[in-house]
């Protein structure tokens, strides 16, 4: 069941590019990888949606791509302040798969540790613009990492059932049955706002409710 509570920062890490940001879990029920949380982002009125991207016990971890006011406002918060989050939302991998293959592209790495762990850490694929981005891929060891202009759809196996999260184009290019968390802005997080309808196969779909994960036609 989704939970709204203040969470103090444990800390934040840079990676490469990104920071993660680590999080008291209080009574936050960690949900299944591939699920997000509404974070308060300081400043701002609306929370951002963010997938957990590891849960160490009495810990949340996310990893931040600094992108927009919001973002950048999570990535520096310091240990000692507070955040309110609601969570967990929305619908995560199915993990009743025989053959997973984790595909991550960028940001879109955030919910593949988590759901890495969950699997038993199966092989994934990790692609990234510059080599400052991969350093990221430290948080999944053993993943075979691509850096533009490598794509991960270049070094792509067939055989595997896909469990994919990353930009809009990589997961257009992934196989009919694989498993895609697509993004969309949100407002609610919860089905209430329509802020996150977005066209997918001809039907509109709120992301929040629906997916964000849903399985490629
Ligand atoms: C289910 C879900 C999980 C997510 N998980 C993560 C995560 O783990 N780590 C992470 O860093 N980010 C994640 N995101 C994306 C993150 O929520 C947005 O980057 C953030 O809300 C942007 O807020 P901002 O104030 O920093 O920038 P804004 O100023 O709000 O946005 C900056 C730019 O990005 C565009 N944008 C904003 N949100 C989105 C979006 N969701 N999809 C596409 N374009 C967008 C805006 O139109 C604008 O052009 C996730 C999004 C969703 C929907
Ligand atoms: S974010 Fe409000 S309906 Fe999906």
């Amino acid at each position: 069941m989704p939970r709204r509570e203040r969470l103090s920062v444990v800390g934040v890490e840079r990676v490469g590019e990104y920071a993660l940001l680590r999080l008291v879990r209080g009574a936050i029920d960690p949900g299944l990888p591939g699920q997000f949380f509404m974070l308060e982002a300081p400043g701002r009125v609306l929370p951002r949606p963010l997938s957990l991207c590891l849960a160490p016990s009495s810990e949340l971890h996310f990893l931040v791509d600094p992108i927009g006011p919001g973002t950048t406002a999570l990535a520096e918060l310091e240990r000692g302040d507070a955040i309110h989050v609601y969570g967990p939302l929305g619908n995560g991998y199915d993990l009743t798969v025989p053959r997973p293959l984790l595909v991550g592209g960028g940001i879109g790495m955030a919910p593949l540790p988590y759901l890495a762990e969950a699997l038993r850490f199966p092989p994934a694929i990790l692609g990234f613009r510059t080599e400052r981005h991969a350093e990221a891929a430290v948080l999944m060891p053993g993943a075979e990492v691509v850096v533009d202009p490598v794509f991960v759809t270049d070094v792509l196996p067939h055989g595997y059932d896909v469990l994919a999260c990353g930009p809009e184009p990589m997961l257009q290019a992934m196989p009919a049955g694989a498993q895609l968390a697509w993004e969309a802005p949100m407002a609610c997080g919860y089905g209430a706002c329509y802020g996150c309808a977005v066209a997918i196969g001809g039907e509109l779909k709120r992301l929040c409710v629906e997916g964000p994960v849903l399985v490629a036609a």
